[in-house]
C-alpha cells in the first residue's frame, strides 16, 4: 500500500539563527571533513545570474553568516555591483534534537541576502583559521583565469618550499576578504524519508522583528 506523511517543523524558536544553529549543530556531529557547504548565488552582468558551492564559515558576532572569498573572484565583483544574494544549504539525514527524534533531510535558505564586507580589523581573525592550501591558494592561484597547469604546478610548489623553509606564518594578502549576510527572510524546509515537506520561513518586519509561519512546500 503507498504511504504519504507530512513531516512537522515544531516548536521553532522567534529567532531564525537560533533554528539554523540546531541544524548547524546536527550537521557538524556528524560531519566527516569538519565542512559545511552553501550555495551562493550573485547578479551578474553577463550572466543573470551566477552560483557557486562556497564553505560556511560560521556566523559573526552579530549572528550573520561568514562567506569568505578574494577580491579578485567574479563572485567579489558581483557583490560589489549589487549586493544582493541568495544562500542556500542543503543538510541531509540529520536529527535535530528540537524537531524529534527521526532523522530528516533540511533546506535552509536566505532569501533577499545583503551582503556586507567586513572591515579590515576583523579580517586576521578569520584569515590565521584557513588551512595551509588555501592560503597558497589564495597567494598565487588567479581565480578564474586560464593557466598553464605545469607552471602553476611548479610555482605552488616552489611557494611551498619557500613558506616550509622561512619558518613563518603566510600573512593575510590584500586580496583575500569575507562577507557576512543579513536577510529579507529564511526559509526552513524539512522532509523525512516518504514525507512531503514542511517549511517555516521567517520574514524580517519593518521593526526588525521577525514574524514566522507554516508556508506549503
Ligand atoms: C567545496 C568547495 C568549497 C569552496 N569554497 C569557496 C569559498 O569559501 N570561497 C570562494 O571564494 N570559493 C570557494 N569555492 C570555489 C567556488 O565554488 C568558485 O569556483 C569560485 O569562488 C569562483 O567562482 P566565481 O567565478 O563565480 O567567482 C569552493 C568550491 C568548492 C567545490
Amino acid at each position: 500500500m503507498s504511504q504519504s506523511a507530512v513531516a512537522h517543523i515544531e516548536n521553532f524558536p522567534c529567532e531564525p539563527v537560533t533554528l539554523f544553529k540546531q541544524i548547524i549543530d546536527a550537521f557538524s556531529k556528524k560531519s566527516t571533513d569538519g565542512f559545511t557547504l552553501m550555495n551562493l548565488a550573485t547578479v551578474d552582468e553577463e550572466f543573470g545570474v551566477l552560483n557557486r558551492n562556497v564553505i560556511y564559515r560560521g556566523l559573526s558576532e552579530d549572528d550573520c553568516i561568514i562567506y569568505v572569498t578574494q577580491r579578485f573572484t567574479r563572485n567579489y565583483k558581483n557583490i560589489q555591483a549589487n549586493a544582493k544574494c541568495g544562500i542556500a544549504f542543503y543538510l541531509p539525514n540529520l536529527v535535530v534534537p528540537s524537531q524529534g527524534p527521526n532523522p530528516a533531510n533540511w533546506q535552509v535558505r536566505l532569501i533577499g541576502a545583503t551582503a556586507e564586507e567586513l572591515p579590515d580589523s576583523q579580517l586576521d581573525a578569520w584569515w590565521e583559521k584557513e588551512l595551509l592550501s588555501s592560503q597558497i591558494r589564495d597567494y598565487i592561484f588567479p581565480c578564474g583565469q586560464p593557466v598553464n597547469y605545469d607552471e602553476l604546478l611548479a610555482k605552488h610548489d616552489q611557494f611551498l618550499r619557500d613558506y616550509l623553509a622561512s619558518g613563518r606564518p603566510l600573512k593575510r594578502p590584500a586580496t583575500y576578504t569575507a562577507f557576512k549576510f543579513r536577510a529579507q527572510r529564511w526559509d526552513f524546509l524539512k522532509a523525512g524519508s516518504g514525507q512531503i515537506a514542511d517549511r517555516v520561513q521567517y520574514r524580517c518586519q519593518q521593526n526588525g522583528e521577525w514574524l514566522a509561519t507554516h508556508v506549503s512546500t
